[in-house]
């Protein structure tokens, strides 16, 4: 058996900072466990990722961003998930198709069922066992995401003797909302865009409840951390623990 856990959630949630912790844990306790993002992952993948988040390609057609990360996951599928997977191990990935349900089909207006068909093409049908999703609205996230990128700037211009900061471009998400120079082409659509997302997700996970298991996003890091790790305990016993050296 293998187990196939997925992380989604909006921009600024969090769940790449989870992904890894619960990447270092499951490592720590001795479980076969890798951990891959999307878009990326391979390295076809990330070369198609810089296409989609390239600010420059503004005359990009929302088809031609949805068989970008479709055939992204294509690839992530084949190379790597499945492959781990038939070895009995645990794969975690940083989004997968839900994401692609909620930024293209409820974020863009793109017809559900059609993505679901060429979701189904990409990975053959391959579904996660689990998602665990961050929860958390739309503009606290990307708030979260300008301030960090504020700091990160602000550090970098110290580092280069500077001083002080220099980024205040982004300003607090409001109805005047602009996004600050450096955000990728996807970051940078706008607030209503992003509230569809999240709209989205939650839908999702109301359609299968089953998989998903929903996180308060404003936990402090390593207690959300426990609490993804307890909710996926319980699917551990598929996967047998690599023998200690
Ligand atoms: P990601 O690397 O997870 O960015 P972040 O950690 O900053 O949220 O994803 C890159 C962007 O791609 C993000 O804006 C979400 C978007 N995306 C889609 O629009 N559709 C998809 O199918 C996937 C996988 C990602």
């Amino acid at each position: 058996m293998s187990l196939f856990i997925t992380f989604e959630g909006p921009e600024g949630s969090g769940k790449s900072t989870q992904a890894r912790l619960l990447y270092q844990r499951l490592q720590l306790r001795g479980y076969p466990v890798i951990l891959t993002r999307e878009p990326g992952g391979t390295r076809i993948g990330e070369m198609i990722r810089r296409i989609l988040v390239d600010l420059q390609n503004t005359e990009m057609a929302p088809t031609t961003e949805i068989l970008l990360f479709s055939a992204a996951r294509a690839q992530l599928v084949n190379e790597l998930i499945r492959p781990y997977l038939e070895t009995g191990g645990i794969v975690l990935c940083d989004r997968y198709a839900d994401s692609t349900y909620a930024y293209q089909g409820y974020g863009l207006k793109r017809d559900l069922e059609e993505l679901r068909a060429m979701t189904r093409i990409a990975t053959g049908g391959l579904l996660p066992d689990l998602t665990i999703y961050l929860d958390l609205e739309a503009e606290e996230g990307l708030e979260r995401k300008i301030l960090s990128k504020q700091a990160h700037e602000s550090r970098k211009a110290q580092e280069e003797g500077l001083g002080g900061s220099r980024v205040n471009e982004g300003g607090s998400i409001g109805s005047s909302f602009i996004p600050p120079p450096e955000w990728n082409r996807l970051d940078a659509r706008d607030l209503a865009y992003h509230q569809r997302v999240a709209t989205g997700f939650r839908e999702l996970m109301l359609q299968d409840p089953d998989r998903w298991r929903k996180m308060d996003a404003h936990l402090p890091v390593a207690q959300l951390a426990q609490a993804i790790e307890a909710e996926i305990e319980p699917f551990l016993s598929r996967v047998t623990p690599l023998e200690p050296l």
